[in-house]
């Protein structure tokens, strides 16, 4: 019985773990294309843009469960938000999130939070 239980747990770890990893294509892998890394985005309309997000992330950089997103470099900014968008890194609300925004309002949200402590 003990056994069955012990390899119960290793295959649901197991399913755990190739199911944060995605199949077809691995996150670290994952790379912006230089046409997205070079929009510069406006930071007034990322403060704008930013009350969809500031329900959920605090908007001064604190951690309630939620990562903090503030102070974050530009080009660490868009590839996060980019692998949501193209669903390579995986989570519904943030691929939903994502995948609403163009590649410009993702760079003025980028330009945004960079811009705060
Ligand atoms: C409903 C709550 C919610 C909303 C709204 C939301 N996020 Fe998120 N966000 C999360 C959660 C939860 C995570 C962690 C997801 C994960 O583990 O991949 C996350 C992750 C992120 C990350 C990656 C953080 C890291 O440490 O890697 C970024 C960047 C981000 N969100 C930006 C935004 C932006 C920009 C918006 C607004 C357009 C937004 N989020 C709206 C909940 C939210």
């Amino acid at each position: 019985m003990r056994f069955i239980y012990f390899a119960f747990l290793v295959f649901i770890t197991d399913a755990a773990i190739s199911g944060t990893e995605s199949d077809t294509t691995d996150v670290a892998d994952f790379e912006v294309s230089k046409e997205i890394l070079a929009i510069i985005g406006d930071p007034e309309y990322g403060e704008y843009l930013a009350g969809d997000c500031t329900g959920c992330h605090q908007a001064d950089g604190s951690y309630d469960g939620i990562p903090s997103i503030t102070g974050w470099d530009i080009e660490s900014f868009v590839w996060a938000m980019q692998s949501y968008k193209q669903k390579v890194r995986e989570h519904p609300v943030m691929q939903m999130m994502a995948g609403r925004l163009s590649d410009e309002e993702i760079a003025a949200l980028a330009a945004y939070f960079e811009t705060l402590e």
